[in-house]
């Protein structure tokens, strides 16, 4: 049976992406800081107090073998701050916060984790990242502290990805853009939104899905768009 880890799997997409994995019929491993929210016998549900390495070693140390993780953390807003609309707003604690969660987080997950994950045989780790991201494709501004550190994310994977590709051949690891999905982190920013451009966390977590059952090693510290093309960094 499949193994799937699924990181931040309280959130929207956290959700929907155990539940997909759960219905495919794979073994699903969860962690949240938030309670179970359903049962399933297949589902694994880990209630953490935070993702800080000192918190993970143990919980790594009796995981069983992976063949694939799926991290979904990811900050947009909270109740301290909203995306930047100009320069003006930029502050130290805001991008600090940004790069904490979107960035930092997610990297130390890739290293503690990297045991855990076969050197041998396929596997993937896919965090979900945003096309915001993307400087190439930066034409609108603003949302500086989320850019900046979704754009750290994925120069923090690529450079993984290469080192990676010496050590763990067929470990795929990827950055994928699952599309504006109705969520807490897009609701506040939903208003203005074509109704066919914001989609279900059921339609994206299944779109996320098949972009990973089409990776190969060629898309390894890529990233990606839900529909499987390649988004420019
Ligand atoms: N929704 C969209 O339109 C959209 C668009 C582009 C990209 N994305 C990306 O997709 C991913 C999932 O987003 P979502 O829409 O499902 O958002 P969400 O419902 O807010 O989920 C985000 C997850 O990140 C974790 N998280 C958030 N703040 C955290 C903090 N301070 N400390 C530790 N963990 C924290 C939470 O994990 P737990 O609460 O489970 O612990 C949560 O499940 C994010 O990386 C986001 O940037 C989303």
């Amino acid at each position: 049976m499949r193994h799937v880890l699924v990181i931040g799997a309280g959130g929207g997409l956290g959700k929907a992406l155990v539940a997909h994995y759960l219905n495919e019929g794979a073994l699903v491993t969860a962690w949240s800081r938030r309670e179970q929210p359903f049962m399933h016998e297949n589902l694994q549900w880990r209630t953490l107090s935070d993702y800080s390495p000192e918190q993970l070693h143990a919980e790594i140390e009796q995981l069983q073998a992976l063949d694939g993780v799926i991290s979904t953390l990811g900050m947009l807003h909270n109740n301290d701050f909203m995306p930047e609309k100009h320069l003006g707003a930029v502050s130290a604690a805001q991008l600090r916060h940004s790069f904490e969660i979107n960035a930092i987080l997610p990297i130390l997950l890739l290293e503690q984790l990297l045991p855990k994950l076969p050197r041998k045989q396929p596997a993937f780790w896919v965090q979900l990242s945003a096309k915001v991201g993307s400087i190439t494709d930066n034409y609108l501004g603003g949302w500086y502290s989320y850019r900046a550190s979704k754009a750290a994310l994925n120069m923090l994977l690529k450079t993984a990805s290469i080192e990676l590709r010496r050590s763990h051949k067929q470990l795929i690891i990827a950055a994928v853009h699952p599309g504006t999905t109705d969520t807490e982190l897009s609701a506040p920013f939903q208003e203005r939104l074509p109704a066919d451009k914001l989609y279900t966390p059921e339609q994206s977590a299944a779109r996320i899905a098949q972009v990973i059952e089409n990776l190969t090693t060629e898309h390894s510290g890529k990233l990606l768009h839900w529909d499987g093309t390649e988004l420019p960094y």
